[in-house]
C-alpha cells in the first residue's frame, strides 16, 4: 500500500517535471524561430506572422510569405510586396508585384481600388486614420482612348509605354492615358477604364505632372489600415469606432460582443 503511494507521487512529480520542460521548450522556440525580418521589411512581430514560422508566432490573419526576400501579402485581389509595416498608426503600406522600382512600363497585374464594394480586403481596410480623420488612398485609371484627348487631367503614358506590348489595352490606334481620382462624369466616352491602381493618400495629384511620376507613386505603395482588426483582438468583440490615442494605444468605442 504505501509502496503504492510513493509511485503515484513519483509518477505525480515526473509528469510535474516533464509539463514544467515542456512550458520552457516552448517558451524557447516562440523566441527564437518567430522570423521578424524579410528584405526590407525588419519589424515582423505580433500580430503579423511568415508563412512556415512556428504557430505560435502572431495571429494566423495577418501572415505574409517570405518569397526571394521579399515580404508579400496575399489579398484577394493579388500579391502585393509589403513595404512598410507601421505598429504606431496600424497601417501597412503595399505594392502589386507586377511594379518594379524605376521602370515606368511595369505594370501592376491586378486592377484595384477602394470603391465602397471592395472597402475591406481580409482584415485590411482602404482608408487610414490620421487624428481620427479617414484618409482614402486616390485611384489612378487607366483609360484607353480611341482619340487623342487634350486635357491636363488626363496624363499621357505613351513615354514608358511606347513600344511595349500592352496586350491587354488594345490600344494600337488609341491612346492609353492616366487619371488620377477619375469620376464618371470626367470620363470622355471615347475612353474605356482598362485598369484601376492606388497611389500614398498624402500625394498630391497637382504634383503629378507625367506617368513616370504616378508610377513611382504606385511603386512606392499605398497604405491599408488593420487597426478594425487590432481593436477586435484586443477588445475581443467588434468596435464601432476605434481610435488611437496620442499615445498609441488603441481605443474602443461602441463594442458588440
Ligand atoms: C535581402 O534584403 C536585404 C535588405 O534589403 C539585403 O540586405 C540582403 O542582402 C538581401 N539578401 C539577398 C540574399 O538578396
Ligand atoms: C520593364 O518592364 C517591362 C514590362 O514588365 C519589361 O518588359 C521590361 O523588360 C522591364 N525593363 C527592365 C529594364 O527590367
Ligand atoms: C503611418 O506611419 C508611417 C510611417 O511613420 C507614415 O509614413 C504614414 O503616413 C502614417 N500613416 C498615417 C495614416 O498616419
Ligand atoms: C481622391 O479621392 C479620395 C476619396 O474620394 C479623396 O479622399 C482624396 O482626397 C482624393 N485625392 C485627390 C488627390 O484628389
Ligand atoms: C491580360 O488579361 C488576361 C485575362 O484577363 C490576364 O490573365 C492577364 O494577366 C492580363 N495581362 C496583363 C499584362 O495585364
Amino acid at each position: 500500500m504505501l509502496k503504492n503511494r510513493v509511485f503515484v507521487i513519483y509518477l505525480l512529480l515526473l509528469l510535474l517535471l516533464l509539463l514544467l520542460l515542456h512550458q520552457s521548450f516552448s517558451i524557447a522556440t516562440e523566441k527564437n524561430q518567430c522570423t521578424n525580418s524579410c528584405g526590407e521589411i525588419s519589424n515582423i512581430k505580433y500580430p503579423f506572422r511568415l508563412k512556415g514560422d512556428p504557430k505560435s508566432c502572431g495571429n494566423h490573419r495577418f501572415e505574409l510569405a517570405c518569397i526571394n526576400n521579399h515580404t508579400i501579402l496575399d489579398l484577394y485581389p493579388g500579391k502585393y510586396y509589403v513595404r512598410y509595416i507601421s505598429y504606431t498608426n496600424y497601417t501597412i503600406r503595399i505594392a502589386d508585384v507586377g511594379l518594379q522600382d524605376g521602370n515606368c512600363s511595369s505594370f501592376p497585374r491586378r486592377s484595384l481600388s477602394c470603391t465602397p464594394s471592395s472597402y475591406e480586403w481580409k482584415w485590411y481596410m482602404c482608408s487610414s486614420q490620421l487624428y481620427g480623420n479617414h484618409m482614402s488612398s486616390p485611384t489612378v485609371t487607366i483609360l484607353d482612348c480611341t482619340k487623342a484627348i487634350d486635357s491636363g487631367l488626363y496624363v499621357d503614358t505613351s513615354s514608358c509605354f511606347d513600344g511595349v506590348e500592352l496586350s491587354n489595352f488594345s490600344s494600337t490606334r488609341g491612346r492609353v492615358y492616366a487619371m488620377i481620382n477619375a469620376s464618371v462624369s470626367s470620363v470622355e466616352t471615347a475612353c474605356t477604364i482598362k485598369h484601376m491602381a492606388m497611389i500614398p493618400w498624402w500625394v498630391n495629384r497637382n504634383d503629378l505632372r507625367s506617368y513616370a511620376q504616378i508610377h513611382e507613386q504606385m511603386s512606392y505603395g499605398f497604405e491599408l489600415s488593420w487597426l478594425q482588426k487590432a481593436c477586435q483582438m484586443k477588445f475581443k468583440g467588434w468596435c464601432m469606432l476605434c481610435t488611437i490615442k496620442p499615445t498609441n494605444q488603441i481605443c474602443c468605442e461602441g463594442k458588440y460582443l
